[in-house]
């Protein structure tokens, strides 16, 4: 598969759609509390975004998709849908969401704790966002995507966590999901080098127990296949001159 490159102008439209989903992350950081069902959460995200943001919510209806964002809670890996569970102390829950904006797609995905975290569910969420971060950071023009999907395996499982594999990074624009292909481990297969323009996102799912995922009866909802909590964070990124632009982070965040 080709892979489109970007112009100024279209990372110029891809920064405001990436800049409506990070504030749509931000809005929604303050409900993320005990009590509240993902359905709520679903609805005050869906409204924020066609009303507020005047964009559209990517995944509502995408490839039948129900609701306007994913959350994947505990041992959900991704692609949850909401429902009418409710949070609960010590639970912990990835937001996931993708905004449209001019035809232009962001995709950021952040992990919330409800009240205080057990530490093995604490040290997990930091290691996959500490994956997603050194990923992000390698890369610049010339560098190899497989160098990228190594280091961040490497870092998963030092701490002795799994990368998931069934489910990777990908190039994003006017079209949601589109080439190339990030690999959040190494493969000899993944061999792509980077060029200013390319627009992709990096989203590790790291798992606390092994690798392996079950994808549930509604044919969205992917769980561990040994029940063990998953974590994922996820941003969208712009390959620059020099390096690189995270176009889902909101000034002066930390990513
Ligand atoms: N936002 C997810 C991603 O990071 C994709 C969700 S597809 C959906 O690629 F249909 F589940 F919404
Ligand atoms: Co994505
Ligand atoms: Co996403």
């Amino acid at each position: 598969m080709t892979i489109v490159l970007k112009s100024k102008a279209d990372i110029d439209k891809m920064r405001i759609a990436g800049r409506l989903t990070g504030e749509a992350l931000r809005m929604i950081s303050e409900h993320v509390q005990a009590g509240i069902t993902t359905a709520e959460l679903d609805d005050i995200c869906h409204r924020y975004i066609t009303e507020k943001q005047e964009a559209i919510p990517a995944p509502l209806n995408y490839r039948g998709f129900p609701k306007s964002i994913c959350t994947s809670l505990n041992d959900v890996v991704c692609h949850g849908i909401p429902g009418n569970k409710k949070l609960k102390n010590g639970d912990i829950i990835n937001i996931d969401i993708t905004v449209i904006k001019d035809g232009w797609h962001g995709d950021s995905s952040k992990m919330f704790f409800v009240g205080r975290p057990a530490i093995r569910a604490q040290r997990l969420v930091e290691v996959a966002h500490e994956a997603m971060v050194l990923g992000i950071e390698m890369i610049k023009p010339g560098e190899n995507l497989r160098n990228i999907g190594k280091a961040i395996q490497d870092h998963a499982e030092s701490h002795h966590f799994s990368v998931v594999r069934e489910y990777c990074g990908h190039g994003i624009g006017e079209v949601f999901h589109e080439a190339p292909q990030v690999l959040h481990y190494d493969s000899p297969q993944n061999n792509v080098i980077l060029k200013p323009g390319m627009v992709f996102t990096i989203e590790p799912m790291v798992n606390a127990g092994k690798q392996h995922t079950r994808l549930m009866s509604d044919d969205w909802t992917v769980k561990t296949r040994d029940r063990s909590l998953s974590a994922q964070w996820e941003h969208t990124i712009a390959v620059t001159d020099t390096g690189f632009e995270v176009l889902t982070c909101l000034p002066g965040d930390a990513l």
